[in-house]
């Protein structure tokens, strides 16, 4: 696209070029250049303006790349990007807090725009770059956090903003939905599907920011934090990850009727009060997320104007990310030319605390090995009962070498009851073990 682009009016920006300076080509920077480079024409026409990747800073000069640059551009010294008067947005997609966060402090107190895709820096420190950003009124803009390829950020900030979000409710980790769903197709073992999700390089070598909850819980944090304005600490979300489903409990939950997922809730509770979560929870079949499947994402805001709204796509990879990348990119070049930067800044308006878990009222699901004689059924709900824990349904589910295995599904009840429950239930001569608990969502 050749010549000046008309319309260019921007306050004190009225450049004929749009400058990009990009921090890594890992997998989202390499996904990010190759569609910028594959779709130029298109995106040009759209946003009305020339851009031009002037620089990418990486680690090693030399690395084979899944895209094609220019050697010239490349450089180790992110200095080049973040120094330079003449780019305009840096778009950071490194990953990490450190040096990513100092970067990008770097970029902004230099009046450039910033986009990233970094949901650990944005869920610890998201705030405070947000408030250098709009002192500036400048762009930040960060889709590419959560959900990868899913737009939820900008449909939040903007074509739902004038819903107060309920509730949002998300698979947001491809890695453990890929695992909980081959787990539930081939009644697989956690350990065997982790390995062949390894070896196919689904899973990472180290899983545990997936399989711990540690990635969907920087996601909910984002999530949260927009949807009931006010912000999130990821030290006060509760986490637990997938490492203690077995395949017993997802056959169990089949029977009844449920799907076992990985999910982050956030859910407004009163006024003051929020709840921040990220563990795996039964889902009726029937529910809106519990047929997202494999490496898939959905997110689900409930909003008292629009009612409920489903984002389903894929939340990882270079082109899914890259998507995100390039549509805050284009965003940021519109806002450049009509002089609108630091339009949409951050919405922490409000302190609300997060519902202690203990606090929270679910279901709940409770899977254990029993001795198979009279009274052991009575003695159980007994405790249950003294607890105030009132029981839905219970079933045996099998019988051997004198012992049986039964699964319990209360009726709401606080995590903290069952807690108490649980310490009296595994003291009781009758029962061998409590397998697992595992929270039921409606
Ligand atoms: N590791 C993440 C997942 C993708 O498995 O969904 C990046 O956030």
């Amino acid at each position: 696209m050749g010549g000046k682009m008309s319309g260019s009016a921007a306050e004190g920006w009225n450049k004929e070029r749009v400058e990009i300076g990009v921090l890594g080509l890992g997998v989202v920077g390499s996904g990010t250049v190759q569609l910028l480079q594959r779709n130029r024409a298109e995106i040009e026409r759209k946003i009305g303006i020339p851009f031009r990747i002037k620089r990418i800073a990486v680690r090693d000069l030399y690395k084979q790349r899944a895209v094609t640059v220019d050697r010239a551009l490349l450089t180790t010294d992110a200095g080049e990007i973040l120094d330079d008067p003449d780019i305009d947005i840096v778009c950071e997609l490194i990953g990490g807090v450190d040096p990513a966060k100092e970067f990008v402090l770097r970029a902004l107190r230099n009046g450039k725009q910033v986009v990233t895709a970094n949901k650990e820096m944005i869920a610890k420190e998201g705030h405070l770059l947000m408030e250098e950003a709009s002192a500036r009124s400048l762009d930040f803009q960060f889709e590419g956090s959560v959900a990868g390829g899913i737009p939820i950020i900008q449909p939040m900030k903007n074509a739902l903003a004038g819903n107060r979000v309920v509730e949002v409710m998300g698979i947001i980790n491809g890695t453990t939905n890929y695992i909980l769903t081959k787990m539930s197709q081939e009644r697989a073992n956690f350990g065997d599907v982790l390995r062949e999700a390894q070896e196919h390089g689904y899973a990472e070598a180290d899983p545990t920011s997936d399989i711990g909850g540690f990635d969907a819980q920087y996601k909910i944090a984002i999530l949260a934090s927009i949807a009931f304005t006010s912000r999130v600490h990821v030290q006060d979300i509760y986490v637990e990850g997938i490492t203690g489903i077995e395949a017993a409990d997802i056959e169990a939950a089949r029977e009844l009727g449920y799907v076992i997922k990985l999910v982050g809730i956030a859910r407004r509770v009163d006024d003051d009060r929020m709840q921040v979560r990220v563990h795996p929870a039964l889902l009726p079949q029937s529910h809106p997320l519990a047929s997202t499947n494999g490496v898939y994402n959905a997110v689900l805001v409930r909003g008292d104007s629009v009612g409920d709204v489903m984002f389903y796509g894929r939340g990882a990879g270079s082109g899914p990310t890259g998507s995100a990348v390039v549509g805050d990119i284009m965003d940021v070049c519109r806002n450049l030319r009509s002089g609108s930067t630091g339009r949409v800044a951050c919405t922490c308006f409000e302190h609300r605390s997060v519902q202690p878990i203990a606090e929270v009222v679910t279901r709940h699901y409770l899977r254990m090995t029993v001795e198979d004689r009279p009274k052991v059924l009575a003695a159980i709900a007994t405790v249950l009962g003294e607890n105030d824990i009132s029981i839905e349904s219970v079933v045996q589910k099998a019988t051997h070498s004198g012992l049986a295995e039964i699964v319990w599904v209360t009726h709401e009840a606080p995590s903290l009851r069952v807690v108490q429950a649980l310490e009296e239930i595994v003291r009781l001569d009758v029962v061998q073990s409590v397998a697992n608990w595992i929270r039921v969502e409606a």
